[in-house]
Formats: structure tokens, sequence, C-alpha cells
């Protein structure tokens, strides 16, 4: 009976409160998961996984412009502080990487910025940022990262 009352109560605090809003992982869940899968992982051949690209694209200027403009990210119902939220509880806890050490946080004014531009061929623009950032993968190389065991990753399809 425990869990069923602590539920309804934090639903009663949201009610009561919409501003209060959802927390990141919940807006995951309830707008992202569907295709993404829980842990990020999506699904071979249809949704790409967010484990290695999402980390490695947000070090790019134009990668993190493009994370924004994907229809997934830039057509949710979430506003955009809750979307740089989201962006940055994802960056943390559904990758196979450390945030770099110049880690630079999604804000608010940052997805407002992007998500208002409808991105254009999708997929070519992603094939792009990904090949861009492969070949050059030289130390302190701005589209490489290091592993949660400190070895260190390209970006790469
Ligand atoms: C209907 C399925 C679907 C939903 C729902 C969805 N996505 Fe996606 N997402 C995709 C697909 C497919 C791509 C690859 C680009 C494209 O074709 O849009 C993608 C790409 C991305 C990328 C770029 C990473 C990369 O490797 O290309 C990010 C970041 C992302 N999604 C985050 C989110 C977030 C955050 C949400 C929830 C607010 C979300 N997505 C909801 C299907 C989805």
């Amino acid at each position: 009976m425990r869990r069923p009352l602590a539920l309804a109560a934090a639903l009663a605090v949201w009610a009561a409160n919409p501003a209060v809003g959802y927390q990141p992982q919940v807006n995951f869940q309830l707008n992202c998961m569907g295709c993404h899968l829980a842990d990020g992982s999506g699904e071979p051949g249809r949704v790409p996984s967010l484990r290695r690209s999402l980390l490695l694209l947000s070090s790019l200027p134009a990668g993190r412009d493009y994370i924004i403009r994907v229809p997934g990210v830039a057509q949710s119902s979430l506003s955009n502080q809750e979307t740089a939220a989201l962006l940055n509880w994802m960056a943390r806890n559904l990758s196979d990487l450390e945030p770099p050490p110049g880690f630079v946080d999604y804000s608010a004014a940052e997805v407002e910025r992007s998500r208002a531009r409808p991105l254009a061929r999708i997929a070519e623009t992603r094939a792009r940022l990904l090949k861009e950032g492969a070949p050059s993968p030289g130390p302190g190389s701005r589209a490489s990262g290091r592993d949660r065991a400190g070895k260190k990753v390209r970006l790469r399809h």
C-alpha cells in the first residue's frame, strides 16, 4: 500500500502546482523512452543509440544545434527549460562516457534559439556530423571522449 500512496501524494503535489513540472527522468519516460528505450540504447536501424552520440555531439556547436533540432526534441511538448534539464540529465545518466571536464550544460536560451528552426535532411546532417568528428581524434580533439573506464572513445557511427 505504501507505493501507491506515495505516488498519489506526488501526483497531488504536481496537480496543485503545475509549475513544479516533472523531473527530467519522468519527462524522459513520458516523452522519449518509447523510441529510445529506458537506457537510451535505441533500436538498431530505426532509433540511434544516444549512449555515445549525445555527449560526443554535445562538444561540437553544430552537434548541439542538431541535437536540439531533431524532431523528438524540438517538437516535444516540454518547455525550453524542461528540455535543457532533460538533455543535461541524459548526458549524465544515459551515457557510456563521462562528461568531459569542459562539458557545458544546455540552457533554456540555447534550446529556444535552436529548436525554432526546423531541421532539414536529418539523416544527412547526422552522418556529416559523425564523419566530421571521426578523422581527427588526437589528444584534445573535441569529438572524442573517455568512457567510464577511462578508455578513449571516438565519435563514429
Ligand atoms: C518517435 C520516436 C522518437 C521519440 C518519441 C523521440 N526520439 Fe529522439 N530520435 C529518434 C530518431 C529516429 C532519431 C534520429 C534522428 C531522426 O531521424 O530524427 C532521434 C535522435 C535523437 C537525438 C540525436 C542523437 C543522435 O545520435 O542522432 C537526441 C539527443 C534525441 N533523439 C533525444 C530525444 C529526446 C530527449 C526525446 C524526448 C523528449 C526524443 N528524442 C524522442 C526517435 C525518437
